[in-house]
């Protein structure tokens, strides 16, 4: 696992675009995994400065994202569709016809679940997936529990997760309490991971997925399983350490 430190929210941002960038670069049609949340916002508009400087194409890439509340309707201000929307698709030159979110409007979120898996399968590998994590650990909406899903899923958000996200709500809002994520497996076939932390509320899991040990009270520490990692996060995620 590589870790990078950076002294601002900023310098985590630039670098991770970096990161991210020398994946496009390297192949023009790559598969991105994408995360929603705060902590990408400033990567997303450093990827898209870059793009208005000419210097990355998204016309030839195609992206899935790990995660979409449940049921929510896709124009949803709040969904991770309008999201991915508004902090990157409709900013770039990307061919949204190539871009998958899971639809928090389907039916029958099972058969949606499965679709969902196929349409990943059908690209091939994702070449790099992006990841934020949650307070309690989590990544995507695979929360801590006794036992961890390999593929995409119908899942309940435990209450950290819901007091954590309800600061995007207005009051008069619903805060689904549901959503559909890549599980575990899905995550973990990404050729490369990489992973945003900072502010001290991230510091636990942080300290518990360099830890190198597994646990399911803290799922993103299954990521010590895959061989390329990279780790981005700031001083204050990184407090509690053991050195
Ligand atoms: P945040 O969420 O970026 O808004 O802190 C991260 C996550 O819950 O995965």
């Amino acid at each position: 696992m590589k870790v990078i430190v950076c002294e601002t929210y900023e310098e985590m941002s630039r670098c991770a675009a970096d990161v991210v960038a020398d994946v496009m670069k390297a192949r023009h049609d790559c598969v991105l995994g994408l995360a929603t949340g705060s902590t990408p916002v400033g990567m997303y508009d450093e990827l898209v400065r870059r793009y208005e400087a000419g210097e990355l194409d998204f016309s030839a890439v195609r992206s899935v994202n790990l995660d979409e509340y449940y049921p929510i309707s896709p124009d949803n201000a709040q969904s991770y569709r309008y999201f991915m929307n508004t902090n990157l698709f409709d900013r770039v030159n990307i061919d949204k016809a190539q871009t998958a979110v899971p639809d928090g409007s389907a039916p029958d979120p099972e058969a949606e679940c499965r679709a969902y898996e196929e349409k990943i399968a059908a690209l091939g590998q994702v070449d790099i997936q992006v990841l934020g994590i949650g307070q309690n650990g989590h990544i995507g909406f695979n929360e801590p529990a006794e036992a961890l899903h390999p593929l995409t899923h119908l899942t309940a958000l435990t209450e950290s997760t819901i007091k954590a996200n309800a600061r995007f709500f207005s009051e008069d809002e619903v805060i689904p309490t549901s959503a559909l994520t890549m599980g575990m497996g899905t995550i973990l076939r990404a050729k490369k991971i990489l992973i945003l932390a900072n502010g001290e509320a991230k510091a636990d899991a942080i300290a518990t997925l360099l830890s190198g040990m597994l646990t399911t009270s803290c799922p993103a520490s299954f990521l010590n399983l895959h061989d390329d990692v990279v780790v981005i996060c700031d001083r204050a995620a990184m407090s509690k350490v053991q050195a």
